[in-house]
């Protein structure tokens, strides 16, 4: 297996993104429907992974966007004194085609999330990686450093976070 990771190109046809089934409904549509026009209006930025012992299919994906977070979000972790509107990325879209799930994909995807984090923050002003995680996925973020920070919601999604001072270690430790 030789998966790369790449910018996802809105002009170019990815083999099998028709088909992406990572089990997860809501994400499949926006995969199969929407994904490339997100990318076109800038409303965010995707990064996908692409198979090239299987014609380059579309094997995985998450999307990230700025975005902006009140500070009493953040008062779970107790981080001190910050202004009321907190700039921040924010994880919006996360998938792994269900053929390749549990090969260490979803975390290289979110590696890769949090080094743009990181990165993002040495340009202009970003605290850290914002996600509203689905029931199903709050120990797969948990393993990569993020907190919640308003418990576990479930059924509910739960907003959690990675601090970009934290995000060096996070991705040091999960390796
Ligand atoms: C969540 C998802 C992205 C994980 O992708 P994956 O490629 O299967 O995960 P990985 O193989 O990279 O797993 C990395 C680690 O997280 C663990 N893990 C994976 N899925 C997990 C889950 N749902 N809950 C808890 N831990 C999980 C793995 O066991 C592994 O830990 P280990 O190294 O200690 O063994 C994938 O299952 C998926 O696409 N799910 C459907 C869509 C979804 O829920 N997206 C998130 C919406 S917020």
């Amino acid at each position: 297996m030789s998966i790369e990771i790449s910018i996802f190109d809105p002009g170019k046809t990815y083999f099998g993104r028709k088909q992406f089934d990572c089990e997860h409904p809501v994400i499949n549509k926006f995969v199969r429907e929407s994904l490339p026009s997100q990318v076109k209006r800038q409303l965010s930025v995707a990064y996908v992974l692409t198979d090239s012992d299987q014609h380059d299919q579309f094997a995985g994906f998450f999307t990230i966007a700025n975005h902006a977070i009140d500070m009493s979000a953040l008062s779970a972790l107790r981080l001190g004194s910050l202004p009321k509107k907190i700039p921040c990325a924010r994880l919006v879209m996360l998938g792994v085609d269900k053929a390749y799930k549990g090969r260490d994909l979803g975390r290289r995807l979110m590696k890769q999330a949090l080094a743009i984090t990181q990165q993002s923050s040495t340009q202009m002003g970003c605290y850290g990686l914002y996600l509203d995680a689905d029931p199903v996925a709050v120990g797969f973020y948990e393993k990569l450093g993020f907190l919640l920070l308003e418990g576990d919601k479930s059924p509910e999604p739960s907003p959690m976070f990675a601090a970009v001072g934290s995000i060096a270690t996070s991705l040091r430790s999960s390796q």
